[in-house]
């Protein structure tokens, strides 16, 4: 794919000054716990975007989205915002970040990573261009300056989001997950260690416009609890700082709707520490328990699924091929990640989609995905 981008960027603007890989990323476990400073557990994927860029002296931003042939075209003097459903991200960058005005820069952008799907397309963009503007002109961001950018520039898109995505896009390791306290940005390494076992991710084709949808009123409801709970004296900056054996006072004190996405959050922060150690230990079977436990917490206490994750997650167990299955992202449409015992065959894939399209009329994809390089590494290792 890079190849294809630099190809077609030297034909039609000549020399290339910077490339730029920002990967998609996977969650194993531990959703909607990032803004509650909970625990994560994602990788980043052989799936992503590729910057192009050449600086200009025009003193514009020109930028062309590859994949669908459309260019903007920005005055670095002005301040502009165009109304474009990919250019809101670059704007939103644009807005932090004070540019010198002495050149511009032209700019191709593309890649394979599905769009709308929870594997983070917007934050591969924010990312992405973040860490291009950085090397173009030279501006000496220390990585988590960019990480604050990225994450301050995507909620400024709509979307009150954590900081899983940025975190791992930038930070994440070949075969490596993170298992990332988004509280502290503590983390480590956990390393991949599959056997034959693979990775699939199962698109419903529901895309998601997550500022549209109820994911920032999931994340007002945790606020909410967390008022209502520290206005009972409990002294607790975070729902993350509660522990399973708490759960039963909390019941007492929270309204039903409320205690129900708060229990969510503490049983998922548990599973996320209990699948690292089964990852590490390589009990895969644990693992995609874990997975089905955790859609299941997703779909009926936090309620963020819908009828065709549902669908995908309740076919995967009922298949022995498969160890674990849940939705991943924010919800509400994208993918299913799923944990199975090898290659897929043709026929397999076939019957699921043909199975899936029978019920809701829509054709799914099916993505075998690896890890790879999160931003920074691959940054070491592009030679123009
Ligand atoms: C989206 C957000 C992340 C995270 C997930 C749910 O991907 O961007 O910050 O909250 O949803 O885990």
């Amino acid at each position: 794919m890079l190849h294809q981008i630099s190809e077609y960027f030297k034909q039609k603007h000549g020399e290339i000054d910077a490339v730029i890989f920002a990967p998609g990323r996977a969650n194993i476990i531990g959703e909607h716990t990032d803004y509650n400073d909970g625990f994560v557990l994602p990788f980043p994927i052989n799936l992503g975007l590729w910057f192009v860029a050449q600086k200009n002296q025009v003193q514009h931003l020109k930028i062309e989205a590859f994949n669908i042939q459309e260019t903007i075209d920005y005055p670095l003097k002005t301040d502009q915002n165009i109304k474009s459903s990919w250019f809101v991200y670059f704007y939103q960058v644009l807005q932090r970040i004070q540019l010198p005005t002495s050149f511009g820069a032209t700019i191709v952008f593309g890649g394979n990573l599905p769009i709308g799907a929870g594997v983070s397309s917007s934050s591969a963009i924010t990312c992405g261009f973040i860490a291009l503007l950085n090397r173009l002109y030279e501006l000496q961001l220390a990585s988590e300056r960019m990480l604050e950018i990225a994450v301050l520039s995507e909620r400024g898109g709509g979307v009150q989001g954590g900081i899983m995505d940025q975190f791992t896009i930038f930070y994440g390791l070949k075969n490596k997950a993170i298992f990332l306290h988004c509280g502290d940005k503590t983390y480590e390494y956990i390393d991949i260690n599959l056997g034959g076992l693979k990775f699939y991710l199962i698109h419903t084709n529901i895309k998601h416009e997550l500022a549209l949808s109820d994911y920032n009123n999931r994340r007002a409801d945790c606020e909410l609890a967390l008022n209502h709970l520290q206005s009972h004296g409990i002294e607790i900056t975070s729902l993350s700082h509660l522990s399973i054996n708490q759960l039963s006072w909390i019941q007492e004190i929270l309204p039903q709707a409320l205690y129900e996405k708060t229990s969510y959050v503490i049983e998922e922060n548990q599973r996320a520490v209990e699948a690292t150690k089964a990852l590490k230990s390589g009990d895969f079977n644990h693992l995609g328990r874990l997975l089905y436990q955790s859609h299941k917490g997703l779909s009926e206490k936090y309620q963020v699924s819908c009828p065709q994750l549902d669908w995908l997650v309740n076919m995967a167990n009922q298949n022995d091929f498969f160890l674990g299955a849940r939705m991943m992202g924010g919800g509400f449409g994208g993918c299913t990640i799923n944990l199975v015992k090898g290659l897929m065959t043709d026929t397999m894939s076939e019957d699921i989609k043909q199975k899936y399209f029978e019920q809701f009329n829509i054709k799914p994809e099916i993505y075998l995905i690896e890890s790879s390089d999160g931003l920074l590494e691959s940054e070491k290792k592009i030679h123009l």
